[in-house]
């Protein structure tokens, strides 16, 4: 029979063995039960990002894409089976480069040789984004950890949540603002376009068929236009073609994203719509004249970004792999 004193000891073992199933977020969330975290952090991110310069573009949109569907809990790592259709398949996502899945991979290798079972999924990618925003030029800003990572990992849970270069700024602003964004959150996340690429198929639509008047869409500088009809000329043929997303300094975390919409050099359709909107202009103006007002705005709206709608306790799990949950079957 169980005495008091019994239940007491089973209570206390219950709160010592799970001492942050309902624990808050922190920085030093690992520094106990981790302490090599940030440092292997810190060394396979920059290994990575040296060997290829693409990472840190490809890994950010991975971050952001992750984050806005089904909140920031990994579930766009999860590859799929036969069964079920993972995020990572649609359309959207398709996009998305080997490489930035690659880093997270390795970080979750290395880290489980070191602490086992204990580091997510979704940890080690919100870290790596922040790591390489700062390592390119950007901004650095606070990390906290201990999110959990998701069960559910849905390709039909995409589309709705992931804004397009077609949509309208009023649907774009709409979608933001469901998500607790404000209108200068909105422009300031997509400064993340100062590095990375797009593909032609992204702003074809504004180059070789604009309207009745005009093949190209007149909001192009057009030297510009020209140089990307020239590089997307076979584009259907060959689908991997791609441009910058800022011609000016494509690999550098600066506030040239903002400089170039001013002058009609806006890659996709959104991104040049951002200094046209009346809405979003004077955001758009504000950081083309002060890169620490844009860096300031990044930072904050990344660290808001990168705690949406985290699963803590028993709605989550610490993946084993990141691209499988624990229940799958490892075959
Ligand atoms: C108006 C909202 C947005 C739209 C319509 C949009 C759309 C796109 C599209 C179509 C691409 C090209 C993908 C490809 O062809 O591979 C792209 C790339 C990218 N986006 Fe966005 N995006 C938006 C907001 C954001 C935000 C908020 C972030 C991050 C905070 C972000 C980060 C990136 C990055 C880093 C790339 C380059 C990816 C690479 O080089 O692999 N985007 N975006
Ligand atoms: C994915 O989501 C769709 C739409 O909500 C739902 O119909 C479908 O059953 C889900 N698939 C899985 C495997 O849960
Ligand atoms: C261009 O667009 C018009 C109207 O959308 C369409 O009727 C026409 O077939 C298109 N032409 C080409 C070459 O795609
Ligand atoms: C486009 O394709 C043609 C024929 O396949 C080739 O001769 C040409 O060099 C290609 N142009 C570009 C910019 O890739
Ligand atoms: C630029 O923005 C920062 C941060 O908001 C502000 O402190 C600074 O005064 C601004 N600089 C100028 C020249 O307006």
């Amino acid at each position: 029979m169980a005495s008091p004193v019994h239940n007491l000891l089973v209570l206390l073992l219950f709160f010592v063995s799970f001492p942050c199933s309902n624990s808050k977020l922190s920085v030093d969330y690992y520094s106990k039960t981790c302490p090599q975290f940030a440092s292997i952090m810190e060394q396979i991110v920059s290994d990575k990002q040296i060997a290829s310069p693409t990472t840190a573009a490809g890994v950010l949109r991975l971050f952001f894409h992750d984050c806005m569907v089904e909140g920031c809990d990994g579930s766009l790592l999860i590859t799929s089976t036969s069964f079920n259709r993972a995020e990572r398949d649609a359309e959207i996502d398709q996009s998305i480069p080997g490489d930035a899945f690659d880093l997270v991979t390795r970080a979750k290798t290395s880290l489980e040789l070191q602490c086992p079972g204990v580091v997510s999924c979704s940890d080690i990618l919100a870290t790596a984004a922040r790591n390489l925003v700062t390592m390119v030029g950007g901004p650095y800003y606070r990390v906290l950890l201990g999110r959990k990572d998701g069960l559910v990992s849905n390709a039909s849970l995409v589309q709705g949540n992931i804004a397009q270069p077609t949509m309208a700024m009023s649907d774009i602003i709409s979608l933001f603002d469901s998500k607790g964004f404000s209108v200068q959150e909105m422009v300031a996340l997509v400064g993340a376009h100062t590095i990375g690429f797009s593909h032609c198929k992204e702003f074809s639509h504004r180059l070789f068929n604009f309207s009745k008047t005009s093949k190209t869409d007149p909001a192009y500088y057009p030297k510009y236009a020209e140089g990307l009809m020239k590089l997307c000329a076979n584009y259907t043929k060959d689908p991997t073609m791609s441009a910058y997303n800022d011609v000016m300094t494509p690999g550098k975390f600066d506030n040239m994203y903002y400089k170039n919409l001013q002058r009609g050099l806006g890659l996709l359709a959104t991104d040049q719509a951002l200094s046209v909107d009346r809405r979003t202009k004077p955001f758009v103006d504000l950081f083309a004249a002060n890169e620490t007002a844009f860096f300031e705005a990044f930072a904050h709206a990344m660290e808001k970004v990168s705690i949406y709608k985290i699963k803590k306790g028993k709605m989550g799990e610490v993946r084993r792999r990141c691209d499988l949950f624990n229940a799958a079957k490892n075959d």
